[in-house]
């Protein structure tokens, strides 16, 4: 067997590992398979919880492989001992009071949370994960005097990277929580908007800001070079101008980008992550931060396509969500709203060809799913096809209408994506949106100066008729009016999604 392959997992020293090296690299390649398996499962419905459980069992493996190779590398478990000056020991009060504070602290949430919070839940967790990776950074720093005695891995990885997750940990940590912050909606409108305009100013300043973390990293590095032992406030000077930075990127990005920044974010703190397990000669960390990295710019870059936007023009254009060029939240300045009722609208799709059903965030915060599954199936009986319209960014995170609509047991060959469906609207009797509303804002294609002009959006315009459910006319996540309410060929249904779509069943029993 090729040892030399292990050893680049437990030691770098040149005596012959023990067996319990083998056994901690065997405990990391399963965490890993187990890693990746996992995140095959998230990759639809069916298998997502089953997928969540096997990287989790993963994570505990490799824990425990983790903890193992403490005294696997002080060499008491047989093989080589550590070389370095300091040696590593088990800290298990400290361990105890980590996991107990994850564990109160992050499973109740995980629980309660709704699935229409989802996003802020993710963005917390997510600053939680390069929050501690800046600290590995810090404290690997302070543990090895500045960068002067290293253990039993070599200095460059160490320094190298440790600067690189300080730098990213940090400006992920600050920036997820500005996220988590505008997502919960904790912040003061007011106080919102100015510190949208003060960050706005600060575009440029984020740059320098940059430059400084950089400039400071290389001097570490520099002086790493020439023996270390630099002062800990230059790590504190890095980590606070990327901090900032963190900040004021994330600020201004409101609306209908929000979803994308989380995502890129979320890539971010995997890739620190990744850097922080070089420092420490953490394969686990190398190689899930390096999963979490890579998913998470995958996401990103199909989210951003999604939208029609670039990654720079998202990070460095803000719009909607507090931001300037956002809209009247709530007005009825376009014109003429007609409204109708449960029994026209049954009456209408009950003698229609095919209607298309385009949900929304309203649809999960009224959690109508079933009533629409059964909407949907006694419009099937009358001889009526009913098609749904998946607009990749509806509802508050990726796959969220996709979820609802199937644990409502719609089945999945029924559930259009935007780009499948949106040749038929012109042939399509009537859409019926519910809770829906900035996908389907044809403002989006044919106003240039629309804050979401660009972005695509379901052609539900171009229905026959249209028949939205919502409780007034207020705005969507990007703050901004929607034209499709003032058309035509649109009339309103207004109330609760839930018990409007009940009143259409009702109606339609009846028929
Ligand atoms: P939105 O544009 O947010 O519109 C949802 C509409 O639902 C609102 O206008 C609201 O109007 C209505 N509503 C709320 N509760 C309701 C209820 N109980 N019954 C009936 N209607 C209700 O939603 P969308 O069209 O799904 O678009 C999603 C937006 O969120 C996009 O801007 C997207 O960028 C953003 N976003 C998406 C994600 C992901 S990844 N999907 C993550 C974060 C943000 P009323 O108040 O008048 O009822």
């Amino acid at each position: 067997m090729n040892t030399e392959i292990f050893n680049v997992f437990v030691t770098s020293s040149q005596t012959p590992p023990s067996a319990w090296n083998y056994v901690v690299s065997a405990l990391y390649i399963v965490a890993f398979g187990m890693f990746i398996y996992g995140l095959m499962g998230l990759t639809g419905p069916k298998t997502a919880v089953r997928g969540n459980w096997i990287a989790g069992i993963g994570m505990v493996l490799a824990i425990a492989a983790t903890i193992l190779n403490v005294p696997v590398r002080n060499g008491q478990l047989g093989g080589p001992e550590g070389s370095g000056v300091s040696t590593p020991t088990i800290n298990w009060v400290l361990i105890a009071v980590g996991l107990l504070v994850g564990v109160v602290l992050g499973i109740p949430p995980a629980r309660r949370t709704k699935m229409t919070a989802m996003p802020q839940l993710v963005a917390l967790f997510n600053g939680v994960g390069g929050g501690t990776v800046a600290l590995i950074a810090w404290a690997e720093f302070i543990e090895t005097d500045g960068f002067q005695h290293f253990r039993d891995t070599p200095a460059g990885p160490v320094v190298a990277g440790s600067l690189i997750a300080a730098i990213i940990g940090s400006i992920s940590f600050w920036g997820s929580l500005v996220a988590f912050a505008k997502l919960q909606e904790l912040l003061n409108k007011n106080l919102e908007r100015n510190l949208v305009k003060a960050a706005k100013a600060f575009q440029l300043a984020n740059i320098v800001l940059l430059l400084v973390s950089i400039a400071i990293a290389i001097y570490l590095a520099i002086n790493a070079a020439n023996g270390g032992g630099a002062n800990t406030w230059w790590i504190v000077g890095l980590l606070v101008a990327a901090g900032i930075m963190g900040l004021f990127v994330v600020f201004p990005i409101g609306g209908a980008d929000m979803p994308v920044v989380i995502s890129l974010l979320n890539a971010l703190t995997g890739l620190s992550a990744a850097a922080a397990g070089i420092a420490l000669n953490n394969t686990a960390m190398i190689v899930a931060g390096m999963i979490v990295g890579a998913s998470g710019s995958i996401l990103t870059n199909l989210m951003a396509k999604a939208m029609n936007r670039s990654i720079p023009a998202i990070v460095f254009g803000a719009f909607g969500g507090g931001d300037d060029g956002a809209g009247p939240a709530g007005g009825a300045e376009g014109g003429t709203v007609k409204s109708t009722s449960a029994s026209d609208a049954a009456i209408q799709m009950a003698y229609a060809n095919q209607v298309i059903v385009v949900p929304g965030y309203g649809l999960a915060v009224a959690q109508a799913q079933h009533a629409v599954k059964e909407m949907a199936g006694l419009l099937e009986d009358k001889g009526v096809e009913v098609k749904y319209a998946i607009h990749p960014v509806a509802g508050r995170m990726p796959g969220h209408m996709n979820v609802l609509l199937a644990e409502a047991d719609v089945p999945y060959d029924a559930m259009k994506e935007m780009d499948d469906i949106n040749g038929e609207f012109n042939r399509t009797d009537v859409a019926i949106v519910i809770g829906a509303n900035d996908v389907t804002n044809p403002a989006a294609r044919n106003d240039p100066s629309s804050p979401i002009h660009g972005m695509p959006i379901l052609n539900v315009d171009e229905a026959r008729s249209t028949i939205v459910l919502k409780r007034s006319m207020s705005s969507g996540y990007a703050g901004i009016e929607n034209p499709l309410f003032f058309a035509d060929a649109t009339s309103m249904l207004f109330g609760d999604a839930k018990g409007s779509v009940d009143s259409i069943v009702e109606e339609l029993k009846a028929l």
